[in-house]
């Protein structure tokens, strides 16, 4: 498959398209909608455990923006796609011509990112059933039901 033909044409230009498509992500995580801005969901250890330990009791709050788990999958595909693009690219420079650590370093931020997207994946489909509402259209449209009940939404925190 092109995608691992190691280091190959198009193999690079993939990887530098979906490092222009993230650097537009994170831009739009500083100006974009109030709802896919840094500020309102960036993850902490806390608030990760805190929802996990409600999610595994089946009582987690649906969140109109990202929940705190979609959050940190999002924070860590950020980093490892970036991470690995970087990598890609660093060996193609003199300085790192041949180097090992390199190598292995690309490959594996490239498992990681195949295990993040599986867990991801499921994630979204586990939250679909759980709040009755079709996640993955949201991620494409950006539109989600409106909140009601216990529903967390931190731009509209009256709601
Ligand atoms: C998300 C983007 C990328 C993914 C998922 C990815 C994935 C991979 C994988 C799975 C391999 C094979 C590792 C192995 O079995 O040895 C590989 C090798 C390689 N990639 Fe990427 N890559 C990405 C981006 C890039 C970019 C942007 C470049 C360069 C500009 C690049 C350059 C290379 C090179 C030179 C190799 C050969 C390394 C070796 O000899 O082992 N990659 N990549």
């Amino acid at each position: 498959m092109f995608l691992t033909d190691e280091g190959k044409w198009l193999h690079r230009w993939t990887g530098y398209v979906i490092l222009t498509l993230i650097l537009l992500r994170i831009i739009w995580g500083f100006i974009g909608t109030p709802h896919a801005r840094f500020r309102d969901f960036f993850p902490t250890p806390k608030k990760l455990v805190n929802y996990l330990t409600q999610l595994f009791r089946g009582k987690e709050q649906r969140y109109i923006g990202h929940n705190p788990a979609g959050a940190t999958m999002m924070i860590a595909l950020i980093f490892s796609i970036t991470g690995c693009c970087i990598t890609g690219w660093m060996q193609g420079l003199d300085m790192f011509w041949g180097d090992e650590w390199l190598q292995e370093t690309h490959e594996l931020l490239a498992n990681s990112i195949l295990i993040l997207a599986g867990l991801h994946i499921l994630g979204a489909i586990i939250e679909s059933f759980r709040h009755h509402e079709n996640l993955i259209w949201s991620m494409v449209t950006g539109y989600k039901r409106a909140p009601s009940g216990t529903d967390v939404d931190h731009e509209n925190p009256s709601s």
